[in-house]
């Protein structure tokens, strides 16, 4: 009798330090070898369908979302410069680090959406530092990576990106 419990317990221990090391050890690996592994279902994450739904409970949204907010307002201005003919750079725009902080649906925190941010940032980088004449160039390759990455982890605000293309 005694046997049995203690096995039990063997067996409940045994699985509680492989449940628990098990993703470590698939971090450990990724950041170790700097290879990313693509989720096979990152295509289709619909628990950030609903990400841009006017939020219930305005006073519990999450960092990444309010820079979200923060990163479309500047976007606006950002085509309203382009538009009128003056000049984007980076210290009116600089790069909001929105991939740092905590989403309201942390299973977003996947390779393929560090990638998409890490693409992103290459996008912002040269908009910024572009020269005038090749602007809107920039700037349409910068909305077409919010696109991107919001096409597959956030589809709900693609509406409201669209209305960023330039004129
Ligand atoms: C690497 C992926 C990624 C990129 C690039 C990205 N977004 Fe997002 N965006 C998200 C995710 C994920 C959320 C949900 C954030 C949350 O709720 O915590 C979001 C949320 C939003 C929201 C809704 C915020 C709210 O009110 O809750 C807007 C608007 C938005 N993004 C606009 C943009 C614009 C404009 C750009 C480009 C300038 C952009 N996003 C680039 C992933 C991305």
């Amino acid at each position: 009798m005694i046997k049995k419990q203690h096995l039990a317990l063997f067996a409940l221990m045994a699985f509680a330090v492989a449940s628990n090391t098990t993703p470590n050890n698939a971090e450990d690996k990724k950041t170790q070898t700097g290879i990313e592994v693509v989720a096979p279902q990152a295509n289709h994450l619909d628990t950030a369908e609903d990400c841009a739904k006017p939020t219930k409970y305005p006073n519990q949204d999450k960092p990444m979302a309010l820079m979200m907010r923060q990163m479309a307002d500047n976007a606006q201005k950002m085509k309203d410069k382009i538009e009128s003919g003056s000049i984007v750079n980076a210290a009116d725009f600089p790069f909001i680090r929105f991939h740092l902080v905590e989403p309201t649906d942390p299973d977003i925190l996947q390779p393929q959406f560090f990638e998409n941010a890490r693409m992103f940032q290459e996008a912002h980088k040269a908009l910024v530092t572009s020269g005038k004449e090749k602007q809107r160039e920039m700037y349409t390759a910068y909305i077409a990576q919010c696109i991107n990455c919001h096409q597959t982890y956030c589809s709900g605000p693609l509406k409201r990106i669209r209305k960023l293309v330039l004129n």
